[in-house]
Formats: structure tokens, C-alpha cells, sequence
């Protein structure tokens, strides 16, 4: 089997250094993982006053999240907490009241930082988040990254063995956190 695993990256910038660790993440995945970018960077700011009806590019947002079998988050630290952009775009997927598109879905959070705690506020920002819109979080390994060009220098490769590694571990034990959760709690995406 493979599971479909729809991915975010919390970034709208061109440069986005977490979008170049999505590509080392694609990269290093299991073979079983197939992976699908959910964008975000063309939804209008949600308002409930859209909830009786949803825009197309937010239909489209949650039906890539119920295509999906699992979620990942590589999201940037923005003040301490998550880019708007993101927290926009999982706003619009938790409503309307009593569709939230996230409910029981297996999930994982990492990102990049060029500074040093490597996004581990804004990765707890969103773990509270995720835990209101009842996402199924893997809750280790944690990875929390500080990028450097010399460390990332393009194209998803990494040149320390020892942090593709990690990285690997990391995408290996998310293929089992969602092996696990759906045995529990099967989705079965058309
Ligand atoms: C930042 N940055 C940042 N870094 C950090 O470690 N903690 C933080 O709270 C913030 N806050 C913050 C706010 C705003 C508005 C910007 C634009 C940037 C720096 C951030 O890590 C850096 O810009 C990264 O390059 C952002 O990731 P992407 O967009 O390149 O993927």
C-alpha cells in the first residue's frame, strides 16, 4: 500500500528555505509516501460570513485535505508563531462548524529557521492548533532545523550525512505514525 500525503508549506516567499526542505523531505521519504502540495498562497482571508458558500479555491483546499491520508506542515516561524497565510488556510479547512476537514487525520509538523531554536515556537503554536482541529500529531521525533546555505545549498540536497539522516528517520517514523493511526481510524481517499 501507499499512502497519499498532502503537504504545506507555511511560506509565500519565492526565496522559502522551507520549501527547499520540503524538496529534501520528498527526497528522502519512504517510497511508500506519495506526496501532494496543498497550496495556500491564493485563498481570500476567511470570514464565517463565506461559510454557506465556500469560495472555489477553499473547496478545492478541503478536498485536497480529504484526498489526503495524512498531513505535513514544513511551516517558517513568523513572530513566534505561524505565518498568517497558514493559519488562514487551516481556518478556512476546520469550518463550516462540524466539517472541519482535519478531524482524525494523521499529521506532522517540522520547518527551517535562520535562526537558532529552528522554529520550535511556532511548531508549539501550531500543535495547538492541530490539537483543537483533532489532528492525529506525531509527537516524535521532533525536528526542529536551522538552515544554512552551505547546509541546504539547493535542488533538496543536504550535505550533512548526519542531518539526512535525521531527516530520513524522521519521514520514516511519520510513515509508521500514519500506518498506525490508520489502522485505527481508516481513510480511504478516492
Ligand atoms: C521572521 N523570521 C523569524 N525567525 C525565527 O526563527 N523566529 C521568528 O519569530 C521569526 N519571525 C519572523 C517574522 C517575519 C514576518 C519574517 C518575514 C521572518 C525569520 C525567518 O526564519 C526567515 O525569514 C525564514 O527564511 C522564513 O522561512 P521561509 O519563508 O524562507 O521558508
Amino acid at each position: 500500500t501507499t499512502y497519499k500525503v498532502g503537504y504545506f508549506v507555511g511560506s509565500l516567499s519565492s526565496k522559502s528555505i522551507n520549501r527547499e526542505l520540503s524538496k529534501v523531505l520528498l527526497k528522502v521519504a519512504p517510497a511508500d509516501l506519495e506526496f501532494t502540495e496543498i497550496p495556500i498562497g491564493n485563498l481570500a482571508l476567511y470570514s464565517p460570513d463565506h461559510d454557506a458558500n465556500y469560495p472555489p479555491e477553499a473547496v478545492a483546499l478541503k478536498e485536497a485535505i480529504r484526498r489526503s491520508q495524512a498531513v505535513l506542515f514544513i511551516t517558517p516561524e513568523y513572530n513566534r508563531s505561524i505565518p498568517g497565510a497558514l493559519k488562514n488556510a487551516i481556518d478556512w479547512a476546520s469550518r463550516p462548524w462540524g466539517q472541519n476537514a482535519f478531524d482524525h487525520i494523521p499529521a506532522a509538523v517540522i520547518g527551517a529557521s535562520v535562526g537558532e531554536i529552528g522554529t520550535a515556537v511556532a511548531q508549539q503554536s501550531l500543535r495547538a492548533v492541530l490539537s483543537f482541529c483533532n489532528a492525529r500529531q506525531m509527537t516524535a521525533p521532533e525536528a526542529y532545523l536551522k538552515y544554512t546555505p552551505e547546509l541546504f545549498p539547493g535542488n533538496g540536497e543536504v550535505t550533512s550525512q548526519a542531518t539526512k539522516t535525521f531527516l530520513t528517520t524522521f519521514m520514516a517514523e511519520f510513515r509508521d505514525h500514519i500506518e498506525r493511526v490508520l489502522t485505527v481510524l481508516p481513510r480511504h481517499p478516492e
